[in-house]
């Protein structure tokens, strides 16, 4: 892409949010990881023209923000639904029935693991252990631990 075809993908208020995490720390870029957080949160994925601006924003290049897009798997390079739902297939949860709890959302929602519902609502995922085993199998919704995946608990996220 080049930068004539850049268009700016953020309001003002969401250019100065991103300002300021390049003072919230003692290096600027200290803040970037927390500032791709704030851009994964308001367009659901981090694109390309995010990518960019976020990298003049930070003043380093845009392969280093596009490495820790690719690198951690909270940043998404498509959009996720709107609710976002993580399925720990640790040993604990796998032992305790995380694949069930996969089955279960695959059918309901009609999307494979990675996808996102036609309405834009809901995506489901993997993930490595959340730190809550005692929960198993522990799902979680955006960033909040919901605990343990019982059918009750699964239809009241879907509804
Ligand atoms: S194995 Fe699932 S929370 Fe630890």
């Amino acid at each position: 892409m080049t930068t004539a075809a850049l268009k700016n993908p953020f309001t003002p208020e969401q250019m100065k949010e991103l300002e300021r995490w390049t003072k919230e720390y003692p290096y600027p870029i200290m803040g970037l990881l927390e500032a791709l957080r704030s851009v994964q949160h308001w367009h659901l994925c981090v694109t390309p023209d995010d990518e960019a601006v976020v990298a003049g924003i930070f003043k380093t290049t845009r392969m280093r923000v596009h490495e820790l897009v690719t690198f951690f798997p909270m940043f998404t390079q498509t959009p996720t639904g709107r609710r976002r739902l993580g399925v720990c297939h640790g040993l604990s949860c796998a032992m305790a029935g995380a694949k069930d709890v996969c089955k279960t959302l695959e059918k309901r929602l009609g999307v494979e693991e990675g996808e996102t519902t036609k309405d834009g609502e809901f995506s489901w995922e993997e993930l490595e252990c959340i730190g809550a085993c005692d929960y198993a199998p522990a799902i979680q919704v955006n960033d909040e631990l919901q605990g343990k995946a019982t059918a009750e608990k699964l239809d009241a996220v879907l509804e």
